[in-house]
């Protein structure tokens, strides 16, 4: 888990900072393990199903500005970029490289589900996004190099100069910290940040997601969106992949929301969306039947599958099923070690409910199954 300052507890972390304000833990995570090499991020944004960008700064002109590339990129053009000025923004890092899912771990008192993804930067010197304010949770952690960070929990004007798929805020001066190996930044959604680096950085950024009330409820009832927010989040809701009732009832408090069955559907739904490119296949449930009679062996879930259960539905990749009480164990196993042994494949199937959801699962693309040649 990330060390606090100052002993802080993950409670009073919760109680104090969670969506509330900004956090600088230097050493909060010593060694980020597993660690990505800047050839490694290179290599992931070469490919077509990875989302990735590159931020130059552009020093030349009086003022700076800001120039977005999106990816795939060339692996000879990235091989070409310049010694100065650029970040090499890749998101989804967990889906493609399943194994960095661990960093996730470091920040056990925030139910998982709220986890969006990993986002991994590599930074030049002189690289950096510009001024901006993002709409969620992250913990900004340092791996290699150093960052400069400016933060302000101030109102901020955007810059009407930039260009809509940069969002920029206006220049501005507020709390410095810098980021060193090892340090983690916290900052809550809405505070204007502004990280500059000062040496060849690598960003681990553990974003979070949060719904709006327009995930739930029709478009015409109000003119502006909120987000979920939970700045009352207590330690106790995070079981890996269980929806807490206190988050439905946070839900069932937007405005506008109702019936509380169909917005536990929705959140669960919501909760578990891929992103269209990075979603498992699915199969038929005839089909999933007779892969899983094939192979018997243990079942690990798909580096890309998203998880949750609350106490009646179970949700997979934006799709929801009932989930009885005497299996609910069962899939809270699966959630956390993203594993069936044999054994728990038997529990599934000792009974006709457990049998036909574990068909169900597989149908939705839950696990990894090696093709049966
Ligand atoms: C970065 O990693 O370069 C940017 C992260 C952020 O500002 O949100
Ligand atoms: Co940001």
């Amino acid at each position: 888990m990330l060390s606090f300052p100052s002993r802080l507890t993950p409670e009073q972390f919760l109680e104090n900072f969670w969506q509330k304000r900004p956090l600088f833990m230097p050493g909060g995570l010593a060694r980020i393990q597993p660690a990505i090499t800047r050839n490694e991020l290179a290599w992931l944004a070469t490919h077509d199903d990875v989302e990735s960008r590159i931020v130059f700064v552009d020093r030349d002109t009086k003022s700076t500005r800001y120039r977005i590339e999106t990816g795939p990129f060339d692996e000879n053009f990235l091989r070409a970029l310049p010694k100065r000025d650029w970040t090499l923004l890749v998101h989804d890092v967990e889906k493609h490289i399943p194994a960095m899912r661990s960093l996730f771990t470091q920040v056990p008192f925030v139910p998982d589900w709220r986890i969006d993804d990993l986002m991994v930067s590599f930074a030049a010197p002189g690289g950096g996004v510009g001024p901006h304010r993002d709409n969620y949770d992250v913990f900004l952690c340092q791996g290699i190099g150093k960052r400069d960070w400016c933060v302000s929990t101030e109102e901020i004007a955007s810059d009407p100069d930039a260009s809509d798929d940069l969002a920029l805020l206006a220049e501005f001066s507020g709390d410095r910290f810098t980021n060193a190996c090892g340090d983690v930044l916290y900052l809550p959604p809405g505070v204007a940040h502004w990280g500059v680096a000062t040496r060849a950085s690598i960003t681990y950024s553990i974003g979070m997601r949060a719904p709006q009330a327009s995930d739930f409820v029709k478009s015409d009832w109000a003119t502006r969106d909120y987000f979920y927010s939970d700045p009352d989040l207590s330690i106790d809701e995070s079981i890996t992949g269980y929806i807490h009732p206190a988050a439905l009832r946070r839900v069932a408090s937007l405005p506008g929301a109702s019936n509380k069955q169909e917005i536990a559907i929705r959140l669960g739904r919501f909760v578990t969306q891929t992103k269209g490119w990075l979603t498992p296949d699915a199969m038929e449930l005839a089909a999933a039947r007779a892969l899983l009679a094939e192979h018997n062996g243990r079942l690990r879930v798909h580096g890309m599958a998203r998880l949750a259960f609350d106490d009646a539905n179970i949700f997979v990749n934006g799709v929801d099923s009932r989930l009885d009480k005497d299996l609910s164990g069962l899939v809270a196993g699966l959630c956390s070690k993203r594993l069936l042994t044999v054994a728990e494949r038997r529990r599934f199937s000792a009974t006709l409910r457990g049998a036909d959801l574990l068909a169900w699962l597989t149908s939705v693309g839950t696990f990894e199954i090696p093709e049966i040649s």
